[in-house]
């Protein structure tokens, strides 16, 4: 039986995918296949999605050449040996969520004229938050941009880039959780260290974390009007405000970009 669209690993990225898709009523469950190496994650795939058929390895039965569309969702060093039996079942069509791999790579393993939209996604995708950034290769048509947007669409929201600003995306959007993070750590140990309990410093932490990304979603201003209505002339904002500049934690981001960026770029050579 052929699919409709076939997610080749089945983990962290490929799983909330799966799970996206089928609560977005992208396609019918039956018309959508999980491949999985790990007997322990398909068995949990299984039970999670009821309906999408979950596999140990892709058959040539499981596509249609015309209308099976694939995800490639493994890890980096074993992405291209994943593609390359990927396209010999016959999928034309290959939507990648690998980190710094370039369409021109993937193109290279792949039959002659296949359509490859490289992405770079983030963890939010987990809670149908993610933000997404898709480029097109060679081969790869509006029709194909139009498909991986509406696939990507279903766990977040999607950016069309062209793919020489992919390396900074995977600097920028893609780690991006995990400076915010890092961020709300050391503000959770900062209310520690003033004397709160831990419980509670984490309760205002993470509450003030959700209600200013809510705030800046909802109110359609920028940033910096946003903190400026809460930095009063001399105030107590202003006082901690002073000391991050003094600390060079606006030029730490940029250079996290730079750094992030760059070994994307690495990566992909
Ligand atoms: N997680 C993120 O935040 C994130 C963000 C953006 C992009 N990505 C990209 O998403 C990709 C997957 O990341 P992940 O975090 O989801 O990794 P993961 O949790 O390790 O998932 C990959 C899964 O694919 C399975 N697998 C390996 N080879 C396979 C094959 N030939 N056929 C079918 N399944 C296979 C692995 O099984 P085994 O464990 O048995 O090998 C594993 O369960 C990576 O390339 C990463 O760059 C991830």
């Amino acid at each position: 039986m052929a699919f409709d669209l076939i997610i080749v690993g089945g983990g962290r990225m490929g799983g909330a995918l799966a799970k996206g898709l089928v609560k977005a009523n992208w396609c019918a469950p039956s018309a959508l296949a999980i491949i999985e190496t790990s007997q322990q994650t398909r068995e949990a795939l299984a039970l999670e999605l009821p309906g999408v058929t979950v596999l140990a390895s892709l058959e040539l039965e499981h596509v249609d050449t015309e209308r099976t569309g694939a995800v490639l969702a493994v890890k980096p060093d074993q992405a291209e040996g994943t593609a390359r039996l990927i396209g010999a079942v016959g999928v034309r069509r290959l939507l990648s969520v690998v980190a710094g791999l370039s369409t021109k790579r993937l193109e290279a393993v792949l039959p002659s004229g296949a359509a490859v939209i490289r992405s770079m996604p983030n963890t939010p995708v987990l809670v149908g938050k993610g933000v997404s950034a898709i480029s097109g290769g060679d081969f790869a048509t509006k029709d194909d941009l139009d498909w991986a947007s509406s696939v990507l669409g279903a766990v977040g929201t999607v950016v069309r880039l062209s793919e020489k600003h992919m390396d900074t995306v995977t600097g920028l959007s893609g780690p991006m959780p995990a400076y915010l993070y890092m961020v709300v750590e050391a503000l959770v140990e900062a209310g520690v260290h003033q004397g709160l309990t831990r419980e509670v410093s984490r309760e205002l932490v993470i509450g003030t974390f959700e209600g200013s990304a809510a705030l800046l979603a909802a109110s359609g201003e920028t940033p910096e009007e946003l903190r400026s209505q809460v930095t009063s002339p001399g105030g107590t904002t202003a006082a901690g405000l002073r000391m991050l500049e003094a600390r060079a934690v606006r030029a730490a981001f940029l250079e996290a970009v730079a750094a992030a960026s760059e070994r994307s770029r690495q990566l992909g050579r």
